[in-house]
């Protein structure tokens, strides 16, 4: 009888509550979003989320190597990511006789457990406005040369300071709102970070580049590790003396379940957002930079895949370099759709044009009414040669695998100019080595296809003070240019069979012969083109347009005080919060908030390369042994989707419940979405997450590792379920000894 209480009441808030976009500084909850959050269900305290007196949540979030997030959820550093964040560490571990991506590993014992040069784990000390002591001595009408240089010598002092006064932590100084606030992030770092375990790939990659960006989905997308600390719980390099580290706290885990309206939070790291362009630039990138990038890319794309399809050791080989590529390019295809189906470019004139009415009345914001045409002039100048930057990028730095690796040959060919011999002989030995991993994962016909595809359409792009090199092929027509290009690639020794030995052997004339051939010199002619001209170019419109955004976004909420108003993501600690909630895609198509494993199943191509699966969890879903991780009809869960705005970076974060446990892994966002870096409409943009249930489960029965799961404090009622179950809820959050 209670229970059914409580669920009508909470029916009845979710109702009334609005998800609110955004992307907050933790620091500033307490002020800006806690009243709203618990309208919408959330039952902790901010100072619960955030706090510089006492352990809060965000000690057990964890910036994983700068790229993810990740959440410790034991007292034993046990480190939850995801199975894409986690991906080159299982790869550098896995060998044909011991095939972790294929195969999945859980290491039995913490010495089992595998370190992982290099890789890092940083957890946030605390987050502090200095903006006053940076933009110390500044102001609006310097040059800004001059501005910026005070700005950087503000920062560098504060940073030795800081440094001095506590070596034990690292710090940073970020740029929020365009240069208008900045944040101090002073963070321990630790380096010792081992491999714990991964699921197969047939689970943690499920659905891989099909199913990428897409909801419904059914991807175990997950993978565990450990935090190691000296025998003081202090970072340290790895060392066999050092034990788990013992965080300030950590999460619990919730395997009650989810339902629609639900109360969500998702604390993590969002590397990079675009929210305050005006709609001019949004035009120039859905108009022009993605279709242009697009295009480059699907001929990449298409040539890859016509080869992996029918050839296993091409698959093997380019597997990764495809996902990587096809990522963005089906994200940029999804924001074209998005901010059409929005109708986002003509929402955001109305707002421009809302902004001018009120400069034009408000005497606070005099002289700003023309300040989004100039700034739409500027990004609109600009264009022509962003778009080259763009095609340079696509196709003479990233698209033709040979042309970057031919860049690494300088250091030789300086060596060998300068005649320093010791230089020389270090620089032949990594020209082999480069050499070696090139070729691993390298195919000359492939790369060569590619570059016929696509190096004509740089040409095609580039207009401005072209070295001969370049202008000469331009001036080709298409078939010599065909013919060129596969002479290039001929006559480059560094991408033939024994050149690891001539190198070796004769690092002279060896770098002499790089140094000639045309391939090197044209990859190289256009790399030094790109900073001489295009980027050279673009810094002159950098600055101008900064200023202006900053002004512009320091105008906003004077315009629009009732509007949220929250900082670009730029890779530092913010908390989102919205509602699980499934959506309407389109006429007629209406999505659930959750998936199960009879979805997984209904996938399953047996031997795809994509929607294969392991015997035993056919096995497993057969016998219906789900553990205690099914729900009460007996349905094994796998992913859901919820309002929380998210970009990538929050890949690994925590989605917490109303209670500040761990329901949740978030590792994508939905399709129709996707335009949310530039445009954010809660009716369609929605992040996804695996369950944590589905998570534990694969540990627990699929991995038997049920040891970990014995690690982690299990909760299993959900929130407001059981009036007791507040006591535990605050008792979570106090600080724990040790
Ligand atoms: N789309 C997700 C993100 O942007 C997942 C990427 C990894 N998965 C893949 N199939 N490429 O990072
Ligand atoms: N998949 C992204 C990441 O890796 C998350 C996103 O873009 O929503 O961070």
């Amino acid at each position: 009888m209670k229970k059914y209480v409580v669920l009508i009441l909470s029916v009845g808030l979710s109702l009334g509550a609005i998800a609110k976009e955004g992307m907050w500084l933790p620091q500033l909850i307490a002020q800006l979003n806690y009243d709203e959050m618990q309208r919408m269900g959330l039952q902790i305290s901010a100072e619960d989320i955030y706090s510089v007196n006492q352990s809060s949540l965000k000690d057990a979030i964890v910036h994983f190597n700068g790229g993810c997030t990740a959440e410790l959820i034991s007292n034993k550093g046990l480190l939850l990511t995801n199975h894409h964040c986690g991906y080159s560490q299982i790869q550098k571990h896995s060998s044909l006789e011991h095939n972790y991506l294929k195969d999945g590993f859980w290491a039995q014992t913490l010495a089992e457990e595998k370190p992982n040069p290099g890789l890092y784990a940083a957890i946030i000390d605390r987050l502090e406005d200095v903006s006053n002591q940076v933009l110390a001595g500044t102001n609006q009408s310097q040059v800004t040369e001059k501005r910026d240089s005070i700005i950087n010598a503000n920062i560098k002092g504060l940073l030795a300071k800081l440094k001095e006064e506590n070596p034990a932590l690292s710090y940073e100084v970020k740029d929020f709102f365009y240069g208008n606030q900045y944040i101090l992030i002073a963070k321990k770092i630790f380096n010792d970070v081992r491999l714990v375990g991964a699921p197969p790939s047939s689970i943690g990659k499920y659905g891989a580049d099909t199913d990428n960006w897409v909801w419904p989905r059914h991807t175990g997308d997950f993978s565990v590790f450990r935090v190691y600390a000296n025998p003081d719980n202090q970072p340290a390099n790895y060392s066999e003396e050092n034990v788990p580290y013992q965080p300030a706290q950590h999460l619990k885990v919730n395997i009650a379940g989810v339902e629609e309206g639900d109360f969500t939070m998702v604390y993590g790291f969002p590397g990079s957002t675009q929210q305050y362009l005006p709609a001019a630039e949004v035009e120039n990138i859905i108009e022009v930079y993605n279709p242009a990038r697009i295009a480059v890319r699907d001929e990449i794309l298409s040539i890859l895949d016509a080869k992996m399809r029918v050839d296993e050791a091409t698959r093997l080989r380019y597997a990764s370099k495809y996902a990587r590529i096809s990522n963005s390019w089906k994200r940029w295809k999804g924001e074209i759709l998005g901010i059409a189906r929005t109708d986002a470019i003509a929402k955001l004139k109305e707002e421009e044009a809302a902004f001018k009415m009120a400069s034009k009345s408000n005497p606070k914001l005099k002289g700003k009414e023309s300040l989004v045409t100039e700034l739409a002039d500027l990004y609109k100048k600009r264009m022509p040669l962003s778009l080259e930057r763009f095609h340079y990028i696509e196709v003479g730095y990233f698209g033709i695998e040979s042309f970057r690796y031919a860049l690494g040959f300088g250091a030789l060919i300086a060596a060998a100019e300068e005649g320093d011999e010791a230089a020389l002989t270090k620089a032949a030995e990594q020209a082999a080595k480069r050499y070696q991993s090139f070729m691993k994962d390298y195919e000359y016909q492939l790369d060569l296809q590619v570059a016929q595809a696509i190096l004509p359409m740089y040409l095609d792009a580039v207009s401005t003070d072209l070295p001969d090199i370049i202008a000469d092929l331009k001036g080709e027509d298409a078939e010599d240019r065909q013919e060129e290009i596969e002479d290039f690639f001929e006559d480059a020794l560094f991408l033939h069979a024994g050149f690891e030995e001539k190198v070796l052997d004769n690092p002279k004339s060896m770098a002499k012969k790089i140094a000639k051939s045309e391939l090197y010199q044209l990859s190289r002619a256009m790399y030094d083109h790109y900073f001489a001209v295009i980027a050279a170019g673009l810094s002159e419109y950098e600055s101008a347009i900064k200023s202006k955004q900053a002004e512009y976004v320091a105008a906003l909420p004077i315009a629009f005080p009732e509007k949220p108003f929250y900082p670009d993501a730029n890779s530092t600690l913010r908390v989102a919060y919205g509602q699980v909630k499934g959506y309407e895609a389109k006429d007629a198509v209406e999505y659930n908030h959750q998936t199960y494993l009879s979805g997984v199943i209904e996938k399953y191509v047996p031997g795809d390369y994509e929607f294969d699966l392991p015997q035993k969890l056919i096995d497993l879903y057969e016998s219906k042994d789900f553990g205690p991780y099914a729900n009460e009809e007996g349905k094994m869960p796998v992913c859901f989707v919820a309002t929380n705005h998210t970009t990538g970076g929050n890949s690994g974060s925590p989605v917490l419940n109303a209670k500040g446990e761990l329901i949740g892994l978030n590792f994508d966002r939905a399709w129709d979405g996707v335009m949310s870096d530039m445009y954010f409409d809660k009716s369609i943009c929605r992040n996804v997450m695996v369950d944590l249930r589905y998570v534990l489960f694969i540990i627990d029965k699929l991995g038997g590792a049920h040891y970990l799961v014995e690690e982690m404090d299990l909760v299993t009622t959900r929130p407001g379920q059981d009036e007791d179950s507040k006591e535990e809820g605050t008792q979570q959050n106090l600080p724990q000894a040790g």
